[in-house]
């Protein structure tokens, strides 16, 4: 698996997001994870564009 950045504003990668859901335990609803990891990574603070991004890339963590 090969790394991106998805978050241009605050230089959040697809592995920053998944670090940040390693120590989540409820890994069942994309909002709350997606709640954990703006905290923890700051990610879509900036402009905003990158908020599907992430919401895709925490769904492709959850369902794998
Ligand atoms: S690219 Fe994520 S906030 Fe701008």
């Amino acid at each position: 698996m090969t790394n991106y950045t998805i978050c241009n504003c605050r230089n959040v990668s697809f592995f920053d997001v998944e670090d940040a859901l390693h120590d989540y335990e409820s890994l069942t609803d994309v909002e709350n994870a997606f709640s954990h990891v703006q905290e923890v990574t700051h990610c879509t603070t900036g402009c905003g564009s990158c908020y599907q991004k992430i919401l895709d890339a925490i769904s492709d963590i959850m369902h794998r």
